[in-house]
């Protein structure tokens, strides 16, 4: 039986109901149909794909053609998954004019379903006027990777008094301009649980411990493909990059040796059928 389309409301209700969402980061169609069918609720194209995907230091090279390209290919996927796509630096920043005109780029160009905007207080004015040209926002608070020169670095927030009711603080005024959830990325579980009571909407946690509505990863943190570096929030539940090396190293080996292609892999044998393959 074909599982119901999520979206916006459904992710809304699951907080009413005590269900706690699910949600990885996906960049190309395969990785999409697959975590997809895995039963994910939010499937995010978030600009980590400049680091896990692109190789970049940071995100802040990421470009709207980059997110429009990769959230494409995701939302060919079909996925029943909300489709969330981040607004990459310098897109929403300079005034909310600039911001719907890019957000809707990525509804329109890319398909995304909904999109998603780092930093709180600041950025309310932004989420206000996307939200009201019908697309709906998933804030972003604490940690905000797009500030790494302004943290000095991707350190833990709110630690401080001040620095927490700046959490509390941005997590409301982002749930007064219209976000139907918002991610806590990078700060302390208590700051975290007092968060996700504070506001209606959904919180999201990365780094922010058990008492959020849902969690979310990095899809090349989880598989252990990404192994420059894995933060300490990090459930590696495959060592993908491993085993990954471990073919190709057992591929050039055989290549080197002549065992591949072995019979079984070479057309004209028209007594067992051998028909040419796709792929
Ligand atoms: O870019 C991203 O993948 C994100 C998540 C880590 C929340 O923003």
């Amino acid at each position: 039986m074909e599982r119901k389309k999520i979206t916006v409301p459904c992710i809304r209700r699951m907080k009413t109901r005590g269900e706690r969402i699910a949600a990885l980061t996906a960049y190309d169609y395969p990785t999409a149909r697959l975590l997809d069918s895995a039963g994910v609720e939010i499937l995010l194209v978030g600009d980590s794909l400049g680091m896990v995907v692109l190789g970049y230091e940071n995100t802040l090279a990421v470009t709207m053609g980059d997110m429009i390209h990769h959230t494409r290919a995701v939302a060919r996927a079909k996925p029943r998954a909300l489709i969330v796509v981040d607004m990459p630096f310098m897109s929403f920043q300079v005034d909310p004019t600039d911001a719907v005109r890019n957000a809707g780029r990525l509804v329109q160009e890319g398909g995304a379903e909904a999109v998603k905007l780092e930093g709180g207080t600041r950025t309310a004015p932004m989420v206000e006027a996307i939200v009201r040209a019908g697309i709906p926002v998933m804030g972003h608070v604490g940690l905000t990777p797009q500030s790494i020169h302004r943290m000095g670095g991707y350190r833990v927030q709110g630690r401080e008094p001040a620095a927490r009711e700046r959490v509390i603080e941005g997590a409301r005024a982002l749930e007064a301009a219209g976000c139907f959830a918002v991610v806590l990325e990078g700060i302390p579980p208590d700051l975290a649980a007092a968060v996700t009571s504070a506001v209606g909407i959904p919180t999201i946690g990365i780094g922010a411990g058990p008492e959020c509505d849902g969690q979310v990863l990095v899809i090349h943190d989880l598989l252990g493909v990404y192994e420059e570096f894995a933060p300490k929030f990090v459930k590696r539940y495959e060592t993908l990059g491993e085993r990954i090396r471990g073919a190709a190293e057992r591929y050039v080996t055989e290549v080197r040796s002549g065992e591949f292609p072995g019979p079984e892999h070479c057309y004209g044998d028209e007594k067992r059928g051998g028909k040419a393959q796709k792929g």
